[in-house]
């Protein structure tokens, strides 16, 4: 998704940015661009490049480019094609340079507006409209920069951060946010603003948070800050240690790189929140006690990977906590005339907590006032959906960096563990059971880096996959999510076409699908529907399917020629997700390596989708 990185400073900028945008490459995006202000001849100087940060930085290698107050973008195309024309910053009469994230609505309205006006357009984008709009405050009513940036926004539907400079005044750059994150870095003679934090570890590491509908204005000395025309005033937050992840150590790729740190990451999201017999209520924050008392059942609300973790905890409340719950793809329920019941705890989860879809629909159920409390399960503490609920559990996974998600999700679902066992002590789960439930967890990450050991095993199963244009993932009962994550994974990295289905729904339409040329992946713990799924399994292999089985060591499923199974270490009930998620990542991430795509940037997706 797009990324933004400005900078005032009484040196040059251009490399600072640069590095910014290196940093924001991770989130995806298709081209990248950079306007600097020169001093010497008060002209605003532009240079963009389609395709990665590297060919910018080759462009301007060609000729000096330099200025000590500029602004930065990586874009991910939405409106009109990756190209330099519609890369930003975006210039209007050459004087005010504009970039931008997130999405005006009524962009074509007011591109007529202003081609009537005499402006001419020379991109596709929505984000146009913006500079011309600001140059038009400034040229026709004599506004200064922040005033027209004040006077434009309140035209604006949609989401935006912007950042915008003048030839003008060429001491500042005027920023806003409505709907996509900006964060100022704060600096000693110089400041910093950026769509990420991380885009800015370089310079420094003291960071205030922008808040939905403040407009700012950075100089050398100063940042001042304004929201519904009142000055405010933002915390200064100290970050260091998430800016610090950003290196692939002995790992080809990031994606692996973080599938292997998940036997840590699940320890560090465990720490501190489990003794060796109890779930530590306290680790949810002081509200949850008395929010937690009220729950009568559960709305989960998420989107990708972040709702499989949701469908998971769907099974995990009835069977353990015995509530009632619904799960809804963030932007479906926001569009929905909701219908809630007394007593309902309102769950989002996100990697991010910058989900456009997610933010809103947590803005939508707040707005109703129906909910006990709004609980955030996600990775960033500084981000809006953790500032925007009532409380939250914080996962530790550290910075995700591949689109993937991999230990964002295994972690979310350590989470939503504690979240089921603390709302089962409500529902007469006892005592006993709750410690065999902790001794469990205590158990997990040395059961993930068992699970892990399987990799060169995986990696000849990967290789038979390598070749398909089709995968079929099955799984029964709680295991269905665990396909669909493994079906998500593999087409997200590797392009296959990859469904998942509950295995008892396979004779009611997908069984027509199976001939020779069909891999179907199973998950086969040794549970309850142990039995049924076998049963599934082999209504494939009488249609010729080839099967690939990751099957518990007792779940007695043996290699022929058509089946060839991965044995995954006995774990307990309540574990199976987690450890079977595992292998199935892995899976996605040896036959992307085969097929040779780019594992870490998967084509037209974007680390955090900030639009709608
Ligand atoms: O940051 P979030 O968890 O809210 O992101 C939700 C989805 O965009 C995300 O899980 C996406 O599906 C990933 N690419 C999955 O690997």
């Amino acid at each position: 998704m797009c990324g933004i990185v400005g900078a005032v400073a009484q040196r040059d900028v251009s490399g600072i940015l640069l590095e910014g945008l290196r940093r924001l490459e991770y989130r995806g995006y298709d081209s990248a661009g950079m306007a600097l202000l020169d001093a010497r001849t008060n002209d605003i100087d532009c240079i963009k490049a389609t395709g990665k940060v590297a060919k910018l930085e080759e462009s301007m290698a060609q000729r000096p480019f330099e200025g000590r107050i500029g602004i930065a973008h990586t874009r991910w195309a939405t409106h009109g094609e990756p190209s330099e024309r519609n890369a930003h910053p975006h210039l209007s009469a050459g004087r005010i340079a504009l970039v931008h994230n997130g999405i005006i609505e009524n962009y074509q309205a007011l591109r007529q507006e202003l081609v009537a006006q005499g402006y001419v357009f020379s991109s596709e984008t929505d984000t146009e409209a913006v500079v011309h709009l600001i140059h038009q405050a400034c040229s026709t009513q004599g506004l200064t920069l922040l005033d027209a940036v004040k006077q434009t926004v309140k035209k604006l539907h949609g989401a935006y951060g912007l950042c915008v400079i003048s030839t003008n005044e060429p001491d500042k750059i005027v920023v806003a946010r409505s709907g996509s994150p900006l964060v100022i870095g704060v600096g000693i003679g110089e400041n910093f603003i950026a769509s990420d934090a991380l885009a800015l570890g370089q310079v420094t590491d003291r960071f205030m948070y922008l808040e939905e509908g403040d407009i700012a204005e950075l100089t050398l000395k100063e940042v001042k800050i304004w929201n519904a025309d009142k000055r405010v005033q933002r915390v200064v937050t100290h970050i260091t240690s998430e800016i610090a992840e950003v290196e692939k150590g002995e790992y080809g790729h990031f994606m692996l790189k973080e599938i292997h740190e998940q036997a840590q990451v699940i320890r560090n999201t465990l720490n501190g929140r489990i003794s060796d017999t109890h779930v530590l209520e306290e680790a949810f924050g002081v509200k949850s006690r008395a929010i937690f008392d009220k729950v009568q059942q559960v709305q989960i609300v998420a989107c990708g990977t972040s709702y499989h973790a949701g469908m998971i905890t769907k099974y995990w409340l009835e069977n353990i906590a015995k509530l009632s719950s619904q799960i809804d793809i963030a932007s479906d329920y926001r569009y929905r005339n909701i219908i809630v019941q007394p007593g309902t705890l309102f769950v989002t989860i996100s990697q991010s907590g910058e989900t456009a879809d997610t933010l809103a629909a947590l803005r939508y159920a707040k707005e109703s006032g129906a909910y006990v409390g709004h609980l955030a399960i996600c990775n960033v503490a500084t981000s809006s959906l953790v500032r925007e609920s009532d409380f939250c559990l914080l996962t530790t996974a550290g910075r995700e960096i591949g689109v993937a998600s991999t230990k964002a999700f295994t972690t979310q679902l350590c989470a939503l563990l504690l979240l089921t066992l603390v709302l089962a002590r409500r529902t007469g789960m006892s005592d006993e059971t709750e410690q065999k439930h902790v001794r469990d967890l205590n158990a997990l990450s040395g059961l993930v880096s068992r699970t892990l050991l399987l990799d060169k095993q995986i990696k000849l199963v990967a290789k038979s996959l390598m070749d398909k244009h089709h995968a079929l993932f099955l799984g029964r009962g709680v295991q269905y999510p665990v396909a669909k994550e493994g079906a998500l994974k593999l087409k997200e990295i590797s392009y296959i076409h990859a469904e998942a289905y509950p295995a008892g729904e396979l004779k009611h339409g997908p069984l027509a699908l199976v001939d020779e040329k069909m891999p179907v992946i199973a998950v086969a713990p040794n549970d309850e529907l142990l039995g049924k799924l076998k049963g599934n399994l082999a209504e494939v292999s009488a249609r010729g399917g080839k099967l690939f089985v990751f099957a518990d060591e007792s779940a007695g499923f043996e290699n022929d020629r058509n089946c060839k199974v991965v044995n995954v270490p006995s774990v307990p009930d309540i574990l199976s997700p987690i450890i079977y998620t595992i292998p199935l990542q892995l899976l996605a991430y040896h036959v992307a390596i085969f097929k040779g795509t780019d594992v870490d940037h998967p084509r037209n997706l974007a680390k955090s989708v900030t639009v709608e």
